[in-house]
């Protein structure tokens, strides 16, 4: 939600910051805008451009009305407060104070009476103005210095906020803030970066700081110094991170989404790496500390969107593996309950970004009431880890960035960790022969040939989503653990062909949804073999006779049901323990081919935006 970035060095920032934007966009793209601080005359000024619309808008407009200045900072916004104008857009002013913020101030109502009281005008609706008066003010009516009144400003407001922020008289300095939002410091030689995350600047620096909750710190071109909100110097590690600057570029794909859906084979191997001993017949659960899961009786899964599908077939996974109770919520439900959980419980949370607001609200929550917390992410260093490092730790995805904002690569390396959870805690609670547990992690090495062999049909599945261009609905049937990934498909559907789509339990249907059915509708059935399947032929029955126009995801060899269907997509034949990860392949390749063929802009859907740090 929102990306920031800002740079101080001793190169042209303007080229910098709209270059850093572009790998920040998945995060928002209402409007864009930067802020420079250039010398004329003796005297810095600030420079400020600001465009609604995706950040194209605003590179025309600087291309016309260059930016001058070797620091400056930089925004992509996904609109909360106030519409998404020109005038919302983000860098906000009060002279000589400018900055950028991601988060939201949760007590600007208040702030902003107090501001019009003091006969202040505001210029924009956002909630972000308010922080640049507020400092503005500390420096007017207190004398402060730019250090000083910033701090008093953030003193005075509550929320989530990372902010970069420049001031006119003080033209070497940026101040970054960091609550409850991510904010990181690149490290260079004679410069310094700042982003909301790694790859909008893995081009410049493999160096990082991340900053903590309440950090402040002020950044030059040749030093950072960091201090919490009260003055107190904090001492921040370096990371490096081995990177390379192209996985966050579209290597010749047309979208980030199609790169990613073919990366499947590779993220999966990558996500494996290390974690199949077969010398010793085990997994490898690297990061998770498996000996406070000893007494645990029970599980409790919170994740948003299809983080929350993964956690879903997680049910099946380890209730059928581990023996475990496992309970799944909405992370947005959770928060707000109060919830039975103790320290007999682990509650697991799974985010591929690691800074879902509402997921890292739930952990805090079950954290309250001495809950294990263990996560499943895909972002190194965020806050969702972060909270879990002192409990049962974290078990990575190692999908690398995904920069489409519809998830595809690290919702699949979501259901591969937590397979290999629910092996590794099957094994810790002699639930499982040793026999069965080498079958189960040879199945897990065949995953990447089995997707290969999807990505195959790409052409053939780009042929069908054309035939379904003028849809408005369709359903998405599957039963067991393929009912979340019908959920998965109708969610994929629904956020980049904006066709209203519904993910249904199969044998759910007669209950209510089969009234929906006419010829008009595409229903997608998700139709392997597998104990189920007979009851699956009855529903695919069913939808037939009510004249729905059936897509089938079959078992490659079943020439009786492709009969039945209108069209048909063959996946291999693979063991239970790897169908989900499979079968979730086709129905990505369908949604993406769909938006496509409707001209929709696939990475960057309406409304939507990466990482949700918002409630
Ligand atoms: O980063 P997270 O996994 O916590 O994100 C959760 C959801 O916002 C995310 O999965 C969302 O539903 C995706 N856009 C779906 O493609």
């Amino acid at each position: 939600m929102c990306g920031i970035v800002g740079y101080v060095g001793h190169q042209k920032a303007e080229g910098i910051l709209l270059d850093s934007l572009r790998r920040l966009e998945y995060r928002g793209y209402d409007s864009a805008g930067i802020a420079t601080l250039s010398l004329e005359n003796n005297l810095y000024q600030t420079e400020i451009r600001r465009a609604a619309g995706k950040l194209e808008n605003l590179k025309v407009f600087v291309k016309k009305n260059p930016c001058p200045g070797n620091i400056g900072i930089g925004h992509t916004r996904w609109a909360t407060h106030g519409k998404p104008t020109e005038k919302n857009a983000h860098p906000h002013q009060s002279n000589p104070i400018t900055l950028v913020h991601n988060g939201i101030i949760e007590n600007h109502l208040q702030l902003r009476e107090q501001l019009l009281s003091q006969g202040l005008v505001l210029k924009s609706d956002t909630d972000t103005e308010i922080v640049a008066h507020l400092i503005s003010a500390e420096k007017k009516n207190n004398h402060a210095d730019f250090i000083t009144a910033t701090r008093a400003a953030v003193q005075q407001i509550k929320g989530a906020f990372a902010l970069a922020i420049l001031d006119e008289n003080e033209p070497d300095i940026i101040i970054c803030v960091k609550q409850s939002c991510p904010l990181i410091i690149g490290i260079g030689l004679g410069e310094n970066f700042i982003a909301s995350d790694f790859t909008a600047i893995l081009p410049y620096t493999n160096q990082f700081i991340i900053l903590e909750e309440g950090d402040m710190a002020v950044v030059k071109k040749d030093s950072i110094l960091i201090s919490n909100f009260y003055g107190i110097e904090q001492k921040r590690p370096i990371k490096f991170l081995d990177w390379s600057p192209s996985v966050a570029e579209k290597n010749g794909f047309a979208h980030f989404m199609l790169k990613e859906i073919f990366e499947q084979p590779v993220a999966i191997t990558d996500t494996l790496r290390g974690r199949l001993s077969f010398a010793e017949n085990r997994v490898v659960l690297d990061g998770v500390h498996l000996d406070k899961l000893k007494y645990i009786n029970r599980i409790c899964i919170v994740a948003c969107g299809s983080s929350f599908h993964a956690g879903m077939i997680a049910k099946y996974q380890i209730e059928d593996l581990a023996k475990l109770p496992v309970e799944l919520d909405l992370a947005s439900e959770f928060r707000y309950r109060p919830v039975l959980v103790d320290a007999q419980t682990l509650v697991i949370g799974i985010s591929q970004s690691g800074e879902t607001a509402d997921t890292l609200a739930a952990l805090r929550h079950a954290q309250s009431k001495d809950a294990l917390l263990l996560s499943i992410c895909n972002t190194l260093e965020s806050s969702i880890p972060r909270l879990c490092q002192h409990s049962a730790g974290t078990l990575y995805t190692r999908a690398g960035p995904e920069i489409s904002v519809a998830s595809t690569k690290a919702f699949i390396t979501q259901i591969v960790v937590l397979q290999l959870l629910g092996l590794g805690l099957a094994q810790q609670r002699d639930q499982i022969t040793e026999d069965n547990l080498t079958r189960q992690m040879n199945a897990l090495l065949q995953l990447p040939t089995a997707v290969e062999t999807v990505l195959q049909q790409d052409s053939h599945i780009q042929k069908i989503a054309q035939h379904f261009v003028s849809a408005t609905d369709m359903l998405f049937l599957g039963r067991g653990a393929l009912y979340p990934i019908a959920l998965e498909g109708a969610l994929k559907m629904k956020e980049l062909s904006y066709v209203h789509a519904e993910g249904y339990a199969a044998g759910e249907m007669k209950h209510g949804a089969i009234a929906l059915i006419d010829e008009q509708m595409p229903v997608i059935v998700l139709a392997t073999r597998g104990h189920v399947y007979e009851k699956l032929v009855s529903n695919l029955e069913e939808v037939k006779t009510r004249g729905g126009r059936i897509i089938g995801i079959l078992d490659e060899n079943d020439d009786t049901l492709k009969s039945r269907c209108e069209f048909s997509i063959p996946i291999p034949i693979v063991t239970k323990s790897i169908l989900a990860a499979v079968a979730t392949v086709p129905l990505q390749l369908l949604a993406y081919h769909l938006a496509n063929a409707k001209g929709l802009d696939v990475d960057q859907p309406r409304n939507l935006a990466k990482s949700v740090t918002v409630e």
